[in-house]
């Protein structure tokens, strides 16, 4: 039995996702873990809310909120939204957890010890009405290129232009809209990240399986221009974990904290000391999965990601790791996303476009929605959402094809052997080329799973679901009986034992509908289909189960403008 780590990239508190969001990350990490799982496999599953800096101070100011107080309600949220769909974490933790606190900490004091941290000064905004540093984002002014009278300190979001906060006309305060502003100077830690260049490089040239978006983001970054930059680890925030050297107190860094992109990723660590602690666990438990002296040599660790995380996860994170000297578990397969669009433009969080995983799950069941997002994962380049192709997929692919092969197989049985598993007719030639065909597909299938092949994944499952119709189709029970009942017995059990096997072979990416496809057959029986021919004769003659209620609904044209309608404008 393998032992299977999954990280996927933490969701930031500010709100609830979309299913961009979903698709690059969480989704497609449930899906390895439940197929892991299916095999058989250990496996740890962790994600987090992603909860200090900039974007969850504002967020819980813009909601009058107290920012504990609100990042707490928002993980409660954010927490069953992941469970209706599905997400099948083993722990959903907090970036804010006491856990993370001591470990960023940790961490900071190792990378000290090991002189990989210096102090810098610099000048930056101060707010005399807030009383506090501003982040860039916290400004707000006129562009001087485009006379937007809304742009931020670090990017105008009406043309695009980065900007420095200095840049700005007529600057004023995001949280106070004061314009007493000054420029102070401020001492910050900075990761000697250009220290760890040739170590970071090596361990990259070791992954020669990396699919080549993650490692061309790494290598970029390394090599561009002036290579790889130190970057700044703290924040003149109240949020956040405070900066401390392991439990010492840090001379000069009073009142700081540390950036939100240093304890994030730590996170993970952190995620799975909580798992240990909400359910009984030992130290000894969670750092089997982590810690290479403590028995993680030999697990496997995969991340999942947009693609805009990959540089903190290629190189930030495998920085501190590297430079604390410790052994901790380094990941081992990184799986990025490009990015999914929705209906010509693109999803976005601050303006609110697109479909939100709390609305998704308000006008279908979360299965519709996996399966398409699975079948559509912007892999190879972006993809995009539009509802004819939602309605094309779910009424193809889960209405006509999967759903209409359970309800059409278990329908018959019914009217003519009842329902239970009809006893006699041998499996014939017909049934043992299917079974070849089958065995080859599943094989395929399963190598695409390993590979975190996600589409590809997704057409050999369809395809498996296809061979089953089409199997029904030519040797057409409902004909055979007439004139061999017998024969049309075995046809029958074959096709209810199909159904058992679709149920298991299909988990991973529409849980909810096999979970109800084994409890139709009344079966809890959900072994992986090793060898094909007994997985087709796991249900025996005599067995009873029941007809299942209509497993996919047709999404009618009337629904699809409804929901076109509905969505095209901006969330509010
Ligand atoms: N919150 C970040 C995002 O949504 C991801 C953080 S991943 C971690 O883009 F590595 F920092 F944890
Ligand atoms: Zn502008």
């Amino acid at each position: 039995m393998a032992r299977i780590l999954i990280t996927s990239a933490i969701p930031y508190i500010n709100g609830i996702k979309h299913l961009g969001n979903l698709v690059g990350s969480q989704l497609p990490a449930d899906l390895y873990a439940r197929y892991q799982r299916g095999r058989g496999n250990e496996v740890m599953f962790l994600c987090a809310t992603d909860e200090h800096g900039t974007p969850a101070e504002l967020a819980a100011a813009k909601a009058d909120q107290p920012v504990a107080e609100f990042c707490a309600e928002m993980h409660a949220v954010q927490a069953d939204i992941a469970r209706r769909f599905g997400l099948s974490f083993d722990h959903f933790g907090r970036s804010s957890s006491p856990q993370n606190h001591k470990l960023t900490q940790h961490f900071a004091g190792k990378l000290a010890e090991a002189g990989l941290i210096r102090e810098v000064s610099e000048k930056q905004v101060y707010s005399n009405a807030d009383g506090r540093f501003l982040p860039d984002r916290y400004i707000e002014g006129t562009c001087p290129n485009c006379g937007y009278d809304k742009a931020r300190g670090d990017q105008c979001e009406n043309c695009t232009k980065q900007l420095d906060p200095t840049d700005l006309i007529e600057p004023r305060s995001a949280i106070s809209g004061s314009t007493d502003l000054e420029v102070r100077e401020t001492k910050h830690l900075y990761l000697c990240q250009s220290q760890l260049k040739d170590q970071l490089d090596a361990w990259i040239d070791s992954k020669s399986d990396w699919p080549i978006l993650t490692t061309s983001i790494a290598k970029k970054w390394l090599h561009d221009g002036d290579g790889l930059q130190d970057r700044g680890i703290t924040r003149d925030l109240d949020w956040g974990v405070p900066v401390k050297k392991g439990d010492q107190e840090w001379p000069g860094m009073e009142g700081k904290v540390f950036y939100v992109w240093f304890d994030a990723p730590i996170e993970y660590i952190a995620c799975a000391g909580e798992w240990a602690e909400a359910n009984g666990k030992t130290d000894a438990d969670w750092e089997r999965w982590w810690r290479t002296d403590k028995g993680a040599d030999d697990v496997r660790y995969v991340q999942f990601m947009g693609k805009d995380n990959v540089p903190f996860h290629t190189l930030s994170f495998p920085a501190t790791i590297l430079g604390s000297g410790e052994p901790w578990k380094m990941v081992d397969h990184l799986k990025s996303f490009n990015y999914l669009n929705y209906d010509g433009g693109q999803f976005s969080t601050s303006q609110g476009r697109g479909v939100f995983m709390d609305q998704a799950l308000e006008i279908l069941p979360a299965d519709y929605w996996r399966w398409w997002l699975l079948s559509h994962a912007p892999e190879s380049s972006d993809s995009e959402f539009t509802w004819e192709n939602f309605q094309q997929s779910v009424n193809k692919d889960l209405a006509d094809v999967l759903g209409n092969f359970v309800s059409r197989i278990t329908k018959f049985c019914r009217s003519k052997f009842g329902e239970v598993v009809p006893e006699g007719g041998a499996y014939g030639e017909q049934e043992q080329a299917l079974i070849t065909e089958l065995t080859t597909r599943i094989r395929a299938y399963e190598g695409h799973m390993e590979a975190m092949e996600v589409r590809k994944s997704a057409q050999e499952l369809r395809a498996i679901w296809v061979a089953g119709n089409e199997y029904l189709q030519s040797a057409a029970p409902w004909s055979v009986f007439k004139e061999d009942p017998d024969r049309a017995a075995g046809q029958v059990r074959l096709g209810l034992n199909l159904i058992r096997l679709y149920a298991v072979l299909s988990a991973p990416f529409i849980p909810d509908a096999s979970a109800r496809m084994l409890d139709a057959l009344n079966c809890d029986d959900d072994s992986w289909p090793h060898d094909v021919e007994a997985a087709v004769s796991v249900l025996q003659p005599g067995h009873a189960f029941t007809v299942p209620d209509v497993l996919f609904a047709k999404i009618t044209d009337e629904q699809r403008e409804e929901w076109q309608t509905r969505f095209s404008g901006t969330r509010d």
